[in-house]
């Protein structure tokens, strides 16, 4: 087999997709108009109620990226029992929103869904635990039913960050009632399959808690005479929500093109010994993830990682680092042993997956991985 040529130029995990200029132009004219740019403006208020319609259930409010929500939902459950079991199988933004409010996260490992291990979480509680944060790796729910169990067990309040959910198909949360926990967390960002340029959304079936929200997401205030607790400015704009209404437009043809081009790996990288398919193949189409098994693979991930780089496929190792293994987090006890989250850390690579992918470009794309296992060499 030869050596696969390089692409000409980087191919990216994702590429923003962006609605036609006119449209978005449209939008701003409509901004320019009512002079109105951000303070839950029109365009605000539209963008919400047409996010709460596609998610399906429980309230949803909007804000500027999915960090400050969730540190605005960590910080709206007032929690006093200072610890939070988190998984370190995630982006460093779930820890940090526990840390930077001065609690403690707790790590309790994964099993074989990426997601917390439910049957591992019990063994990690102490009477300091107050809640527990999941995330749904690439889109793929937490067993929220078991986490649930466990939360009314032992009083303890439960946050999702669901940065990667807003890419299903809607309705995106069904009406089981543990699906939600107490709060969860959508990212808007670019890097997204919706996104609103920077952005994100909070949802939760707690009338008082919405309300909480609300306020922090303007700095406590009620209204010109009155300030309610400890708020912050996690207001999305009407530039943005203009994006994100455009974007919304478009959102199912995204999928349908992303579908074609996850179809057209699976089937590419058909047979390939040691390699799973981990996200992408099951008409969830935030990331397109392998897990490389470096023995019957032949060579680790990252040495495909490396081949990948070189020939101009810019692929991912999504989740590694552990947010474990990092500073400050890597002296915590709960650090130390995390075996099932530390094996896939080692394992996982994200593939360029957008709509506007060629599915030519999928097919090198996936040569170049049965090059590389065949033991190709540059
Ligand atoms: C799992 C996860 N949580 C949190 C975030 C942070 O969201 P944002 O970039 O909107 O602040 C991201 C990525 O962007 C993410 O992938």
């Amino acid at each position: 087999m030869r050596a696969p040529l390089p692409f000409e130029r980087p191919v990216y995990v994702s590429r923003p997709a962006l609605p036609p200029l006119t449209e978005y132009v449209r939008r701003l004219e409509s901004i320019w108009a009512t002079n109105i740019l951000t303070n839950m403006g029109p365009m605000h208020e539209m963008l919400e109620l047409a996010v709460g319609e596609r998610v399906g259930a429980g309230r949803v409010s909007l804000w500027n990226n999915g960090m400050s929500a969730l540190l605005a939902a960590v910080s709206s459950l007032q929690l006093e029992r200072r610890k939070v079991i988190v998984t370190p199988f995630t982006f460093p933004a779930t820890v940090h929103a526990i840390s930077l409010l001065g609690l403690e996260p707790v790590f309790v490992d994964i099993d074989d869904s990426l997601t917390l291990d439910p049957t591992l979480i019990e063994d990690a509680l102490t009477p300091d635990v107050g809640a527990i944060m999941g995330t749904h790796v690439y889109g793929r729910f937490c067993d929220t039913e078991a986490i649930d169990e466990i939360a009314q067990r032992h009083d303890l309040r439960v946050i999702y960050d669901g940065a990667h959910i807003f890419g299903r198909t809607a309705p995106v949360v069904d009406a089981e009632r543990h699906r939600l926990g107490d709060i969860t967390m959508l990212s808007f960002h670019a890097t997204k399959l919706f996104h609103s340029v920077e952005g994100g959304a909070l949802i939760t079936t707690d009338q008082d808690l919405d309300r909480r929200l609300r306020l922090i997401r303007n700095f406590g205030i009620v209204n010109e005479h009155d300030v309610k607790g400890i708020g912050l400015n996690g207001k999305m704009s009407e530039v943005h929500a203009a994006m994100g209404l455009s974007m919304l437009d478009m959102m199912d043809a995204e999928i349908d093109q992303r579908q074609s081009v996850a179809t057209r790996y699976l089937e590419a990288l058909d047979g390939i010994p040691g390699l799973r398919v981990v996200s992408g193949g099951d008409g969830i189409v935030q990331y397109f993830v392998l897990r490389i098994d470096a023995d019957e693979f032949g060579s680790s991930r990252d040495d495909l990682h490396t081949t990948l780089r070189s020939l101009n496929v810019i692929s991912r190792k999504y989740f590694s680092p552990l947010c474990s293994d990092v500073e400050p987090y890597d002296t915590l006890p709960s650090a130390q042993h995390l075996p099932v989250a530390r094996t896939a850390a080692n394992e996982v690579i994200a593939l360029p997956l957008y709509g506007g992918l060629s599915l030519e470009d999928a097919d090198r794309i996936a040569d170049i991985v049965r090059w590389h296992q065949k033991g190709g060499v540059l």
